[in-house]
């Protein structure tokens, strides 16, 4: 099952978007490798874009709200390393096992549907309020 981008996932910031962009591509090349039974090579360099990319994104977005003072700064810190663990966990288990109905599940749960939430409910709020700061 891919993840498509859809607007509602648009934060209106157009650094965010583009890395959000690329995030849900990167999500879906490793759910798809997944699925295809692809080999322990392929699968290793997907989860490893992932996990890589996922962390110059949220170190992005960071420096963004430490700029322009983000209220919820330390929560939403929290909620990436959250993320980031769980993206860990995952590589691990892939790297070890191999993939299973088991890993894409989790894969589906704890990073794709935690990160279009994550879009949805945090992101958009840090974009207002970059938005309204650099008037
Ligand atoms: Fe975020």
């Amino acid at each position: 099952m891919a993840y498509k981008w859809s607007d509602d996932l648009l934060t209106g910031n157009m650094q965010i978007d583009t890395e959000h962009k690329e995030l849900i591509k990167a999500i879906n090349d490793l759910l798809e490798a997944c699925s295809a039974g692809k080999g322990r090579a392929e699968l290793e360099k997907t989860v490893k874009f992932l996990s890589h990319y996922t962390k110059t994104h949220f170190g992005h977005e960071e420096v963004l709200q430490m700029k322009y003072k983000y209220p919820d700064y330390n929560n939403h810190k929290k909620y990436h390393k959250q993320f980031v663990d769980n993206v860990e966990s995952i590589q691990k288990k892939l790297l070890s096992d191999g993939p299973s109905i088991v890993l894409v599940g989790e894969i589906n749960s704890k990073v794709a549907n935690w990160l279009t939430n994550h879009i949805k409910r945090e992101d958009v709020k840090v974009a207002a309020h970059i938005r309204d700061n650099s008037k």
